[in-house]
């Protein structure tokens, strides 16, 4: 049977990894989250890569707080911690020992200004969030040759189980729109959407068949704006919500988003559209 090591196993792309290969009989998971595992920390990983012995590690583990790291120098240094130096050590611990790595990165290590992004283009972050993400990239490459970087966008799925989790972006508008009959929903920020369970198959199958090591654009298909998404989802939905699109500084926040930053896959098969995605999320979670 072969092991596979999950960091991160209670955020919303962690559960979707672990009950994906739990699924499988030809995987042995070990899925730790941050009361059992630090990713900051050499120590904390060595001693569990010890106990799993693992052929794989999958890092879903991340410092998320987009704004709070732009305005709190202290924030920022987690963000580095999390998302940069603890994976650089990850993927070191990985090659001293030849298990192969897979590690998730973001849209936002680029400007916006291309408006679509392959995976050779230059990254060049705008904020400390994307930074620390772009840090985490520097440091697995310089560390290992058996690593998969997967750049993903705008995640949505199960609420991560930890009491820090955030709601996907798709929760958030279901709840203002029961407890508002108008939203403003910026029209902006144009990407790809995410499904985590769709992500978490397509990792699987990355490591499966063995894909050559390197980077990788995972989304689901059709990039849009927030703005565009909401009314996609209240379409599917079927909820009475007028909707009012507006420019992203109607909502100033202390972090830059990429004004485009659609993440174009030239190397794998492409995922599904997200709104088939977004059915299947809301057919399985909500009783509309
Ligand atoms: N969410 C998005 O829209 C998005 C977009 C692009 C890329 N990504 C990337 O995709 C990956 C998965 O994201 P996600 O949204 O599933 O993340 P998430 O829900 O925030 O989960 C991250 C998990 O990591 C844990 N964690 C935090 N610090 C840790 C530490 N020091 N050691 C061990 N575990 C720690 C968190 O625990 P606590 O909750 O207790 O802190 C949480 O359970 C990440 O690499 C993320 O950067 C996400």
């Amino acid at each position: 049977m072969k092991r596979i090591l999950i960091i991160g196993s209670h955020g919303m792309l962690g559960q979707d990894l672990v009950k994906v290969f739990e699924a499988d009989q030809n995987w042995e998971v070990f899925a730790y989250d941050r009361n059992e595992i630090d990713i900051a920390s050499e120590k904390s990983l060595r001693e569990k890569i010890e106990r799993a012995d693992p052929s794989v590690v999958v890092n879903a583990a991340a410092y998320n707080a987009v704004d709070k790291c732009e305005s709190d120098e202290i924030e920022y240094e987690l963000a580095k911690k999390i998302n940069g130096y603890g994976p650089g050590i990850l993927a070191k611990i990985c090659a001293d020992t030849g298990i192969s790595l897979a590690h998730y990165v973001s849209d936002y290590i680029f400007d916006g200004e291309k408006g679509e992004y392959k995976e050779n283009d230059k990254p060049i972050p705008i904020s400390n969030y994307g930074r620390s993400k772009f840090l985490g990239e520097e440091e697995i490459q310089k560390n290992t040759d058996k690593f998969w970087l997967i750049r993903t966008s705008k995640l949505f799925g199960k609420i991560g189980k930890s009491p820090m989790a955030k709601k996907s972006f798709f929760d958030t508008m279901i709840q203002a729109a029961k407890d508002n009959s108008v939203l403003k929903v910026v029209d902006e920020e144009k990407s790809c959407f995410t499904y985590t369970p769709d992500l978490a198959l397509e990792t699987k199958k990355i490591i499966e068949e063995q894909i050559p090591f390197g980077i990788y654009h995972v989304v689901n298909e059709g990039a849009c704006t927030w703005y565009e998404a909401a009314l996609e989802l209240f379409k599917l939905a079927k909820m009475e919500v007028e909707i009012v699109p507006v420019p992203s500084s109607e909502f100033p926040r202390p972090a830059k988003r990429p004004k485009s930053s659609v993440l174009l896959n030239t190397k794998l098969k492409p995922l599904r559209h997200y709104t088939e995605a977004l059915k299947e999320y809301l057919d399985n979670n909500y009783n509309f």
